[in-house]
């Protein structure tokens, strides 16, 4: 594991913090070490931030979180947006949502379905989240090993690996975001486990479109946001040509060099910058007990990325 030394602190007034930031050797993905996520100041935050610019996932191992410890390290981070559409928030914390597949008395405690699609959090609202803290609680094993791992790839490091003319041509495009099309193709695959949207539901989600190159608002780095789980098509190609070209841009995203795949502990809070990195669940622990917290933070309306901007 490769150390990386933590930004300095602009805050004097503050402690200094002990965060070191430790990458896992990919393009993406780090482990900040030295964090109590209860007592964060504002110099691990900066820590944090700086680590999520650079490496788009980090975790923070051993955390022993209640609801109020994460969404008060979550807002250190930024404002809140709770999730569309969600029924299963935690008591008393409307915007912590669990995420599980434990059921009790036959009925589901948690999310079931969650991000069985390559995607980047609520990437159909005109204002996607910015980060996401997902806090392990119960995670599934299967031979001591834990199995339910959940999948990263770098949007900033797919973009910079396409051919030339390919990027030249991608700026100019946007692309449709739509909650309902995000449905349907979960449907279709069988993954769907949660009840249609009603009229007045539908109405609050209408399809936006969004530069298919947008800029990181931190860093200001081009990454490619379609997704697989949420993009419909390409404005203004006739079908076939956007269906053909999001696929190769799909399958480019999918490749193991630009990946990091996290393996949970219990106590992990996994964080990670959707505007730099896409992610996925991966479902592959059928009724082996698997229980988390989520909670995101607002992030703006995505910007296309210019040639020569920074
Ligand atoms: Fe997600």
């Amino acid at each position: 594991m490769q150390s990386v030394a933590p930004a300095p602190s602009s805050d004097a007034s503050d402690q200094a913090s002990r965060a070191s930031v430790h990458s896992f050797g990919g393009v993406i993905g780090a482990e900040v070490r030295g964090v109590d996520a209860r007592h964060a100041s504002s110099a691990d935050f900066e820590a944090v931030r700086a680590a999520l610019d650079r490496f788009g996932v980090v975790v923070l191992r051993d955390q022993q979180l209640q609801p109020q410890d994460q969404i008060r390290f979550a807002q250190g981070l930024g404002p809140l947006q709770p999730l569309f559409y969600n029924r299963f928030t935690v008591p008393d914390h409307p915007a912590l949502t669990i995420v599980s597949n434990i059921r009790e008395n036959g009925e589901a405690i948690g999310i079931e379905d969650a991000g069985m699609l390559w995607h980047t959090d609520a990437s159909f609202n005109r204002c996607p989240d910015m980060y996401s803290l997902l806090y392990s609680i119960q995670v599934p094993h299967k031979d001591g090993q834990p199995i339910g791992d959940t999948a990263f790839t770098s949007a900033i490091h797919a973009f910079q690996d396409l051919p030339a003319d390919l990027r030249k041509r991608l700026v100019n495009f946007t692309s449709t975001h739509s909650f309902m099309h995000h449905l349907e193709k979960k449907r279709a695959k069988g993954q769907l486990k949660r009840p249609p949207l009603t009229p007045e539901q539908q109405a609050q989600v209408p399809d936006v479109q969004h530069p298919v190159v947008r800029r990181h608002p931190n860093t200001g780095r081009p990454s490619l946001f379609v997704s697989e789980g949420h993009t419909s098509k390409i404005d203004g190609l006739p079908p076939e040509e956007s269906s053909a070209l999001l696929e190769q841009l799909w399958e480019h995203l999918r490749q193991p060099r630009f990946q990091y795949r996290h393996k949970w502990r219990t106590g992990d809070l996994l964080i990670w910058d959707n505007p730099a990195v896409q992610h996925l669940a991966i479902f592959d622990y059928g009724t082996e007990p698997r229980r988390m917290h989520r909670v995101g933070t607002a992030g703006q309306a995505p910007v296309a990325w210019m040639e020569g901007t920074k």
